[in-house]
C-alpha cells in the first residue's frame, strides 16, 4: 500500500468559457470540480495504476466537506484531519477558445500546532495498523501556520516502521524534510535551483547536484525536466530518462503523476531505471489531459515503449 500526504489540499472548480475576456459577462458551458493539492494527485495516479492507496490530507468547513465527498466519489480511501480554518480553493478559468487556463487561488489554510500534531497523530496510526505500507509520500507547498517542520516528522516516524519515503516539495518544508534524509526525492529544476542556492546550468550541474544529495544520504535524488524527462542518481549510477515527443494540453500534475507512478512501479518489484521510465511515462500521459492525474493506465503503457533510457556518467 502506498500513503500519500497532502499538508495542503484544495477544491479546484474549472470555469469552462467558450472565451474570456478581462472585464467582460461570461457564460460557463460547463464547470467541473475536483479534489486537489499534490498528494492527492498521487493518491489519483496510483488507484489508476491499482495499486493499494490511502490519502491523508488535512480538511476544514464545507470545502473540507466537499474535498473529503469529491474522495470518496473518485474511491480513493482516504483520512481526514479536521483544521479549524477552511480548506483553501481554486477556480481555474479555462479558456476553450486557446486551451489557456487562468487560476486563482484564495488566501490559504491555516493549520495549527494541534492540528499538525493530529496528522502525525493518524499518520503513525496507520503506519502501526497497516501492515502492507510500502511507501509513504509526502507532496507539496505548507499550509499557512508553523508547518515547516511537518515533512521532516513525517520522515522522522516513517524510519522508525521502516517505510521508504518520497518527498516532492519546495521552499523551508522541503529543505527542512530533506534533513530528515528521505529515500528519494523530485524536485523539478526551479525546486532543485531553489533549494541549491543558485541556477543549475545545464546536465553537468544537475549531475553534480544529485551528486550532492546522494553524498547528503538521500538514495534516489530525481530532478524533473519538463518535456526533457529527468535526470536521476542511485548507488552511484546515474540516468537520463526522456519522454516522446507529445502535443501538452495541460503538464499541471505530471511530477505528481511522475512520483505516483515511480512508486508503483519500485512496489511491484521493477528496477530503479525500470521504474523511471514508468514515471516519465504517467508523467507524459499527464501532460496530454486536461485533469491532474486523470490519464488511463493504457495511456500510461502506450507511451512506456517510446520512453528513452540511457545511463549517464558524472565526468
Ligand atoms: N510537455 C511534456 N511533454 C512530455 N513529457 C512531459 C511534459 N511535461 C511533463 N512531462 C513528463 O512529466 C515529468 C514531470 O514533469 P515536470 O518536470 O513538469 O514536473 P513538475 O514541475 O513537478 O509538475 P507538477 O508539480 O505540476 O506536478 C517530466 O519529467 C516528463 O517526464
Ligand atoms: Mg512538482
Amino acid at each position: 500500500m502506498i500513503l500519500t500526504i497532502t499538508a495542503n489540499p484544495l477544491i479546484d472548480r474549472t470555469l469552462h468559457l467558450p472565451s474570456f475576456r478581462l472585464g467582460q459577462i461570461h457564460r460557463t458551458t460547463r464547470i467541473s470540480e475536483i479534489a486537489g493539492g499534490k498528494g492527492v494527485n498521487v493518491a489519483r495516479m496510483v488507484k489508476i495504476l491499482g495499486e493499494p492507496v490511502h490519502a491523508i490530507t488535512f480538511a476544514g468547513g464545507g470545502y473540507g466537506n466537499r474535498l473529503k465527498e469529491l474522495l470518496e466519489q473518485e474511491g480513493i480511501p482516504n483520512s481526514t484531519i479536521q483544521t479549524l480554518s477552511p480548506t483553501r480553493f481554486q477556480v481555474s478559468i479555462l479558456d476553450n477558445s486557446n486551451g489557456l487556463y487562468t487560476d486563482i487561488l484564495d488566501q490559504g489554510t491555516i493549520v495549527s500546532n494541534s492540528e499538525l500534531d493530529c496528522l502525525l497523530y493518524e499518520t503513525e496510526n496507520l503506519l502501526k495498523t497497516k501492515r502492507d505500507v510500502q511507501w509513504l509520500i509526502l507532496s507539496g507547498s505548507a499550509p499557512q501556520g508553523k508547518a515547516d517542520h511537518l515533512y521532516y516528522e513525517l520522515i522522522k516516524i516513517a524510519h522508525k516502521y521502516n517505510i521508504k519515503t518520497i518527498l516532492d516539495s519546495y521552499g523551508e518544508i522541503f529543505k527542512q524534510g530533506i534533513k530528515a534524509k528521505p529515500y528519494c526525492i523530485k524536485p523539478n529544476l526551479k525546486e532543485a535551483e531553489i533549494l541549491h542556492g543558485k541556477e543549475l546550468y545545464g546536465k553537468v550541474n544537475i549531475l553534480n547536484f544529485i551528486n550532492g544529495m546522494l553524498d547528503s544520504g538521500i538514495q534516489l535524488p530525481i530532478v524533473s525536466l519538463g518535456k526533457d524527462g529527468v535526470i536521476a542518481g542511485h548507488k552511484g549510477k546515474y540516468w537520463e530518462v526522456r519522454p516522446p515527443k507529445i502535443k501538452a494540453v495541460n503538464a499541471v500534475g505530471s511530477g505528481d503523476a511522475f512520483v505516483g507512478a515511480l512508486a508503483v512501479a519500485l512496489t511491484r518489484g521493477h528496477s530503479i531505471p525500470e521504474s523511471l521510465q514508468w514515471g516519465v511515462a504517467a508523467g507524459t500521459a499527464n501532460a496530454m489531459n486536461s485533469i491532474p492525474c486523470g490519464c488511463t493506465s493504457s495511456q500510461i503503457s502506450q507511451i512506456l515503449s517510446k520512453v528513452h533510457l540511457r545511463e549517464i556518467s558524472l565526468k
